[in-house]
């Protein structure tokens, strides 16, 4: 099973609450995530792009790190960690992303892959001009798709001619190409997602269901696996879930309590506003689905919570289902976290048993916590 990280590229990680730990973004603290997580042998790390935050007294997401320039800072501190960034294909047209793929596959020497994503919170949008319309909902894997197309001709031939409803390439170029075969993220969850990402991603990326339940998600396998029977590709699921742990279940539960009752209701509030705009896609939309999960405290993310031995048999019952090959994980306290998972978590996991771990890593200190 592989395993990644979700780099905290915008303040406060995932936990929309005042008891959780308050941090703004930086270059430095996502190093020293990124560079212990490879020091434990995480296979990737990946940053998402989020351009406007959900406000309220933490300021949720209002601080936000831009997530290439990010990633090819990560590349050029790490050796052997897989490195994903996010394209908003909305607004950065596909022969840019190309050649930021390309240098970033330089500079990482060929471990750099791309998340694509059609985006669905309007006002990251429309506060540039540059959202196209609610209509946009019910085509966005259409548009998705013509830019992947775009993508792939210039990657493979470093040309591309190719013409569609929203892209017209006239002897385009990108060179050089990049050395490895550039792997594609797709986090699609709608039917319309799923047929995108068996056609024309690597891999798929969902989210978790619910606490405590880590195989509740599974279902969405079978349904992947009804797209990929059509388009005969092997497209693997990788799940998204917060861990939360500690030595004991009493004191990671402890954890999770303060953090709901710290939430932060007016972000929460943006959130469940704007997750619920979609219109155009009928019930072929997973965001809205999201309100009704364990905890808007964290953006309803499946949460394990308990003592890391509790955690560490979650994990590998993760590992046991068909089509699933890897887990995203976010934490509460992701320096410290990442520590745990590597000694006390991962030691423990059977789907994680032969992962090397290297170096000597005491050098590096555990940044102080910055408010
Ligand atoms: C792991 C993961 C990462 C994601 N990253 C982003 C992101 O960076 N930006 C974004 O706008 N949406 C992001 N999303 C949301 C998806 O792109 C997509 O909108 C959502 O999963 C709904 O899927 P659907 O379009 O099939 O309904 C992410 C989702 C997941 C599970």
């Amino acid at each position: 099973m592989k395993i990644g990280i979700f780099c905290p590229i915008g303040n406060n990680g995932w936990l929309l609450s005042e008891n959780a730990p308050q941090f703004k973004p930086s270059f430095e603290m996502n190093k020293q995530i990124v560079q212990r997580a490879e020091h434990y042998g995480f296979d990737f790390a990946l940053s998402m792009i989020k351009l406007r935050g959900f406000g309220g007294k933490t300021e949720f997401w209002d601080h936000n790190l831009e997530t290439f320039t990010l990633m090819a800072g990560l590349a050029a501190v790490t050796s052997k960690i897989k490195i994903y960034a996010t394209a908003a294909t909305l607004v950065m047209p596909p022969a840019i992303v190309a050649r930021m793929a390309s240098t970033i596959d330089s500079i990482s020497n060929g471990r750099f892959g791309l998340n694509v994503v059609t985006g669905w919170q309007a006002p990251e949008y429309t506060q540039m001009g540059m959202w196209p319309g609610d209509e946009y909902f019910g085509k966005r894997y259409d548009y998705l798709s013509e830019y992947v197309h775009v993508l792939r001709d210039l990657w493979a031939t470093g040309t591309s001619d190719f013409k569609g409803e929203h892209f017209q390439m006239e002897d385009c170029r990108v060179s050089p190409v990049p050395q490895a075969d550039m792997k594609i993220i797709c986090a699609g969850q709608s039917d319309t997602g799923l047929a995108f990402s068996a056609q024309y991603a690597d891999y798929n990326f969902v989210f978790g269901k619910g606490l405590n339940t880590p195989t509740a998600y599974a279902e969405i396998n079978d349904r992947l696996k009804v797209h990929t029977d059509q388009t005969g590709r092997d497209v693997q699921t990788y799940v998204l879930f917060m861990v939360i742990a500690a030595e004991t279940d009493e004191a990671a539960f402890a954890k999770w309590q303060s953090y709901n009752d710290g939430a932060d209701v007016e972000a929460i509030n943006w959130l469940m506003n704007q997750g619920g705009k979609d219109t155009q896609s009928g019930t072929d939309t997973n965001i809205r689905q999201m309100a009704s999960s364990v905890s808007p405290v964290n953006i309803n993310m499946g949460t394990l919570v308990g003592s890391f031995e509790k955690v560490a048999a979650m994990l590998d019952e993760i590992g046991e289902i068909k089509g699933t090959e890897g887990i995203l994980l976010t934490f509460d306290d992701f320096i410290q976290c990442v520590e745990d998972f590597g000694q006390k978590i991962q030691p423990l996991m059977k789907c994680r048993e032969g992962v090397v771990v290297d170096g000597d890593f005491s050098a590096m200190p555990i940044l102080e916590k910055t408010a």
